[in-house]
């Protein structure tokens, strides 16, 4: 479906609170490991962005049954797994749908899931999913596009992961917490979404030790009971919102957020001369009347600077004068953004994945979205020049930030999305 574009006229400073929306990322893997158990489950904190929806659809195929209870509570219910395959028309929309490879092997036995293929930003391997997989005990092999798993018994052993990888982590994990044997993950990723995804498994009962360190050891039990739990506040959501408060000098609150998850983020806008208080689950970002200072940046998985706020964070330095070099070497090709900011005077030059960043002013300008986080780099470069920009791609922006229109009115932005005009059925 074809959405309205976003338009925004800036050149306002913002002000207020702002309520983070919780976890995209975390609640994505949270929701496929609910099929681990045949009991139901209750979340609480679930974010309703159309990534959560793709993975409700993916879920709902392959046997669980979900209803909302409240604006963010869902409960989910999988008695049992009536189809083992995750089809190309589902797998296709949401790269991340991957990791029910894990889950279904686990709870059935065996699983068949379409390859994800690239993104816009260009390949996005599973070598170490698969590798993890079979290292543990499960058959895999590749065939017309898909991957099928099966397993004799339980899986058990030790898998050192040759990088640290979120998705392989998750889907590692939920392969192996069923069953009576002792996996152990090494080299395995200690970010804040692997952290939740342990906390609610062990919720309902799944014994696994590790959690925020490299090396996990998970126990296989019998089974799952079913609980309520509650995912993290959205750290990458926080992390745009407070670029967007620097580069619009502005001073922002924002509540429901975990500081702790942020600290790399914290760290930098103070480099440039951005206040941030922080309290227990507040941030307060004061940018006000402040002359920012260029910076660098390389990303790195947690706790390091975080691949997905690269992008906005080269929209703010496109704004703040002298040079800054931004480096993503987790994805070399996340560059979607450039041209785009360019568009809108940007003065970026680009070197395999480091961004020499110029600052002046930009201007406003038609641009496209041509993925989530290139889309929040936009409105938070358009979120800066007087006259108004139109950006086009809002479903990449619906997959990852909650009623951001709206939001951002909250906060004192001018922005805005037409309703879409309907044909008159009578014409
Ligand atoms: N990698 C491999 N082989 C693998 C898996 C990963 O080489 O089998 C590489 C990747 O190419 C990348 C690095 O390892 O260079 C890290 O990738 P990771 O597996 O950690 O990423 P992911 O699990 O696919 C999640 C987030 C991304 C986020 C990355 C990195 C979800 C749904 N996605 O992806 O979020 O960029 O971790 O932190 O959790 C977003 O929200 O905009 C987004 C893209």
């Amino acid at each position: 479906m074809h959405l309205t574009p976003l338009h925004l006229r800036g050149g306002r400073t913002l002000s207020g609170d702002v309520a983070i929306q919780p976890s995209k990322n975390a609640a994505l893997p949270i929701i496929v490991a609910s099929l681990l158990s045949s009991e139901p489950v209750t979340l609480h904190g679930v974010a309703r962005l159309s990534d959560v929806y793709t993975i409700l659809d993916l879920a709902h195929h392959v046997g669980a049954r979900h209803a909302w209870v409240g604006p963010h509570s869902l409960t989910l219910h999988t008695p049992e797994i009536v189809s083992t395959v995750a089809p190309y028309s589902l797998v296709s929309k949401m790269r991340a749908s991957f990791i029910i490879l894990g889950a279904i092997l686990a709870r059935a036995g065996e699983a068949t899931v379409s390859m994800p293929g690239g993104c816009a930003w260009g390949p996005r391997p599973v070598d170490q999913h698969v590798k993890a997989l079979r290292a543990l005990g499960a058959e895999i092999s590749e065939d017309g596009g898909n991957f099928s798993a099966a397993r004799r018994g339980s899986l058990g052993g030790t898998f050192l992961f040759e990088l640290l990888t979120v998705g392989g982590t998750h889907n590692a994990i939920l392969a192996s917490v069923l069953g009576d044997g002792v996996v152990t993950l090494e080299n395995a990723s200690i970010d804040t979404d692997v952290v939740d995804l342990i906390n609610f498994l062990n919720s309902l009962g799944a014994q696994i030790e590790g959690a925020g360190t490299n090396t996990l050891t998970i126990r296989g039990v019998p089974a799952l009971r079913g609980g309520e739990y509650k995912i993290i506040p959205d750290r990458i959501e926080a992390g745009t919102f407070m670029i967007a408060a620097a580069a619009t000098r502005s001073r922002l609150t924002l509540t429901n957020v975990r500081p702790d998850h942020l600290r790399a983020v914290s760290a930098k806008l103070g480099e440039m001369g951005v206040d941030i208080l922080e309290s227990q689950d507040r941030l307060i970002v004061d940018a006000r009347d402040r002359e920012l200072r260029p910076v660098n940046i390389t990303t790195q998985s947690f706790p390091g600077f975080p691949t997905d706020v690269q992008p906005q964070m080269s929209a703010l330095l496109a704004t703040v004068p002298g040079t800054s070099v931004v480096q993503d070497p987790v994805y070399p090709d996340r560059l979607t953004h450039v041209a785009e900011l360019q568009r809108m005077g940007a003065n970026i030059t680009v070197s395999g994945y480091t961004q020499v960043i110029q600052g002046g002013e930009l201007h406003a300008a038609p641009v496209k979205a041509a993925d989530l986080r290139a889309g929040a780099a936009l409105f938070i470069a358009a979120l800066t020049t007087e006259g108004e920009t139109v950006i086009d791609g809002v479903q990449y922006l619906n997959r990852g930030y909650e009623r951001l229109a709206e939001r951002l009115r909250s906060i004192g932005a001018n922005a805005w999305q037409p309703q879409p005009v309907l044909a008159n059925a009578m014409d």
